[in-house]
């Protein structure tokens, strides 16, 4: 069995690419990434030690690379990870979120139709359904709920799984779609709420909260994440969307307290700045059909994960480190200086 996993050197394609090769050690691996401000190769070092692993920097929007490197390696399964992931970055410059988003899951599966791919994956995400009231704790996500998207990143995956679906319907593609929640866990890029509050809090600097800190997420450790993916390429019935969860929603201000009090920090590092444009409320996810049909169940609670996650960014601190120390100063003083 041979996989393309794009966007494996980001944060949940690279989790996904070592779940594989322990999991599957007869598998080959093979990454196609671009290596963008969040693609690192430091995070691939250890998987390039093994001989069924293969990284091949590019962009899955050039239709040209990726029709040759399909042609060489003849794929039987794909895992479409590359993407824009931040929804601040979104707000800023929408463009590069439509064409890496939308067209790049085009290229992708025009090249799998082409080379007879057996399964096509496309890795979404929940915030296609948009967000769901603070004060309906009732309500949860269900793949049926309609898209109703919030931000230029949610309308850009919103718009390839439409795509992909007209794939399936129009060609009898065999794709399957899976939308997660959250996730956190190793190799988080330090943007993103809890690697970033994990890193302030480390250094004594302020831990800025959005609005008043009550946003809810439902958050899964990345492990789990993967776990469902591998379930889905291989048991997953073509043409079906997924839903990936396991019921850990968290006000975000709670989320910074937990790191607060496990760093032994003080929470007057907290500070609430000004709210991100069109913020969503809650996300809350109902796994129900992928445990119903595949046995899905996430391994990890959110007390042991948030525990592992912050002593893995105290043993790997080089990595991050050396993140933060460049273009992301840059980043974040545009984003926050003065918020
Ligand atoms: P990430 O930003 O950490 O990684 C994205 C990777 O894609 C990077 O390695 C980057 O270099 C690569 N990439 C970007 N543009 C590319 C291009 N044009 N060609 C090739 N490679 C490109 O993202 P992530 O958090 O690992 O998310 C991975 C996927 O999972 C995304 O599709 C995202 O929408 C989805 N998702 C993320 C979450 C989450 O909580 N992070 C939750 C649900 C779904
Ligand atoms: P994020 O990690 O960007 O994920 P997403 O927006 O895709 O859910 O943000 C998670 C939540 O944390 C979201 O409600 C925004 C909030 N947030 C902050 O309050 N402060 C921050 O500095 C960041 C990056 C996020």
């Amino acid at each position: 069995m041979k996989i393309l996993v794009t966007g494996g050197a980001g944060f949940i394609g690279s989790n996904f690419i070592y779940y594989m090769l322990e999991k599957h050690p007869d598998y080959k691996l093979v990454c196609l990434d671009a290596l963008t401000y969040a693609g690192n190769l430091e995070t691939l070092e250890d998987a390039m030690k093994n001989e069924n692993f293969k990284f091949v920097k590019g962009d899955i929007t050039d239709r040209e690379a990726v029709r040759k490197l399909f042609g060489e390696e003849k794929f039987d399964i794909v895992v479409n990870f590359a993407a824009e992931s931040h929804v601040d970055r979104s707000i800023e410059t929408p463009e590069v979120f439509l064409k890496t988003n939308i067209l790049g899951t085009q290229v992708l599966m025009d090249a799998s139709r082409e080379f007879e791919v057996k399964r096509y994956h496309q890795v979404s995400t929940d915030e296609v359904y948009g967000d769901l009231p603070l004060d309906r704790p009732d309500l949860f996500f269900t793949e049926e709920t309609p898209i109703h998207t919030s931000s230029p990143y949610s309308a850009s995956k919103a718009a390839a799984d439409l795509l992909v679906s007209a794939y399936h319907r129009t060609y009898n593609f065999p794709a399957t779609i899976s939308r997660c929640s959250n996730n956190y866990g190793p190799f988080h890029f330090p943007e993103k709420l809890i690697p970033l509050m994990i890193a302030n809090a480390l250094a004594d600097k302020p831990l800025p909260v959005y609005g008043e800190g009550l946003n809810i997420r439902d958050w899964l450790y990345v492990e789990d994440h993967c776990s469902a993916i591998d379930l889905i390429i291989h048991n997953g019935r073509v043409g079906e969307v997924y839903n990936i969860g396991g019921h850990n929603e968290k006000a975000n201000i709670d989320v910074v307290k937990i790191i607060i009090k496990e760093l032994g920090k003080s929470e007057e590092l907290i500070t609430y700045v000004t709210d991100r444009k069109g913020h969503d409320m809650r996300y809350a996810i109902d796994p129900a059909k992928i445990h119903a049909e595949l046995g899905w169940l996430p391994a990890t609670k959110f007390d042991d994960g948030i525990k592992k996650t912050i002593k893995w960014y105290l043993d790997n601190k080089p990595w991050w480190e050396n993140i933060i120390s460049g273009e992301y100063k840059e980043y974040y003083k545009k984003m926050y200086d003065g918020r």
